[in-house]
């Protein structure tokens, strides 16, 4: 990806430099490529040119209303889990007849929403689901077409916390019991069974696991189809994986020809679920040093993004690469071996020791003031940030060109204390100075 490179000595997102955006939006601040992001969709969608393929944005990935936007604009549906999920896509403009509805423990009123919006399909994922959404439905004269999302029982080989298709996890229906599941389907009012789901994890970097997976949903849909279900569309889920250190990734064209082999006999109308593939690559956190701190035992530099700002390293060990916004004299990374190099942690200034972006980084002398980015955060950075320690949810920006916008401004302390409520029996004065 291209988005995010030097020129004139310095890191550009597209053509703005990126110590422009920190003057004007301040630090730490997400930033997003559009050009990063329509590419990534162009290679996706193009990977699956001669297949009847529609891609529904896993957009848990990112889910700011102007990215929602770029893929509307592009033609992608959505993937939604949750109410606020379903209100975002239709407030950007996707349809919902491009509106898939996933996730394990939909409420009645998250059904009742999605019915009334009138999507493509709800991934059902359980049983008691599928009795409680034919009840809505029923109470709505309604008749809606749902997915029975299987469990293979594939291991995905990816971080166990974000695997979803071994039989200990929570998702879907266990595939050996998907015939009981879509006949209990076919004898209730209100649904009508038309497709098979499956997502066995994210951040794949092997596509054998998928290979296997949709082999198993391919067997699946034959019998279905012997036994009178009419299976016409699959949605085969997302998790193709990025490169987020120099790993070897499947590429969409590798993809999609496994896709074929698996499952192109099928003449079936195709739903992808990608998320991090879409965004991952085309967003940095950018962060500024706050301090350069040496404890005789290590170096510490010291950055104004947190763990609340992005996640993934204190919760899976993720590895982010962090580069200097200036460039460096020689090389565009500060990983690479040189007498300039000293080690150091990149940590934040939150009060836990987990609080740390990356260990021993090969680092330049970099004093405090120096911009750096964290590479990769487009996808499961901003969405899963919080406000620990009274940070305020950092800002989005957006770049297009020679454009850009900010599409969320930084959360004010007024905002923030504006959210809570002094108890009926307390003063109910603020005081100090917020
Ligand atoms: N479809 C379903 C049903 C999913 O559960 C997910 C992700 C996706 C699609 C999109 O997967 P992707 O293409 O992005 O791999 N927070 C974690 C990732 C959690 C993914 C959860 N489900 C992380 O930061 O790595």
């Amino acid at each position: 990806m291209t988005a995010f490179t030097y020129k004139n000595g310095e890191l550009h997102a597209e053509d703005i430099a990126l110590s422009a955006i920190a003057a004007d939006v301040g630090t730490p601040t997400y930033v997003y490529s559009v050009a990063a992001m329509t590419e990534a969709y162009q290679r996706f969608v193009e990977a699956f040119a001669g297949q009847r393929a529609q891609v529904c944005y896993a957009m848990k990935a990112n889910s700011n209303l102007a990215v929602l936007r770029t893929f509307a604009d592009l033609g992608a549906g959505a993937d939604v889990v949750s109410d606020g999920e379903l209100a975002r896509a239709l407030a950007a403009g996707i349809p919902a007849t491009r509106i898939v509805y996933s996730g394990v423990g939909k409420t009645r009123a998250e059904l009742a929403a999605g019915i009334n919006a009138g999507i493509l399909q709800f991934n059902v994922e359980s049983l008691p689901e599928l009795a409680a959404l034919s009840e809505v439905a029923v109470s709505k004269s309604a008749e809606v077409e749902i997915a029975i999302r299987v469990n293979p029982d594939v291991d995905a080989s990816t971080h166990h916390k974000i695997s979803t298709g071994r039989k200990e996890d929570k998702f879907g229906i266990d595939i050996a019991q998907a015939g009981e599941a879509f006949a209990f389907a076919a004898s209730l009012p209100g649904v009508t069974p038309v497709s098979i789901a499956v997502h066995i994890g994210s951040q794949l970097t092997d596509i054998q696991p998928f290979r296997t997976a949709f082999g198993h949903v391919a067997e699946l849909t034959r019998q279905l189809r012997a036994d009178g279900v009419a299976i016409s569309r699959l949605d085969l889920g997302g998790g193709l994986g990025i490169a987020y250190d120099g790993e070897d990734v499947p590429t969409p064209a590798e993809y999609a020809a496994m896709v074929a082999d698996t499952v192109g006999d099928l003449d079936c109308d195709l739903i992808f679920e990608p998320g991090r593939y879409l965004t991952g690559h085309a967003g940095v956190l950018l962060t500024r040093i706050i301090f350069v701190k040496n404890t005789g035992e290590r170096r510490f530099v010291i950055v104004d993004a947190a763990m609340n700002d992005l996640m993934r390293p204190a919760l899976y060990g993720a590895a982010h690469a962090i580069q200097q916004v200036r460039e460096p004299a020689s090389g565009a990374t500060l990983r690479e071996a040189g007498a300039t190099l000293r080690e150091a942690d990149i940590v934040g200034p939150v009060c836990e020791t987990g609080d740390t972006f990356a260990t021993a980084h090969a680092l330049r002398d970099l004093p405090a003031g120096e911009l750096l980015v964290i590479r990769d955060t487009g996808a499961y950075g901003a969405v899963m940030s919080s406000g620990y320690n009274s940070r305020p949810l950092v800002p989005e920006v957006l770049v297009n060109g020679g454009d850009y916008a900010v599409v969320r401004p930084r959360e004010t302390l007024e905002q923030q204390l504006d959210r809570e409520r002094f108890a009926s029996w307390q003063s109910q004065e603020r005081t100090g100075q917020s």
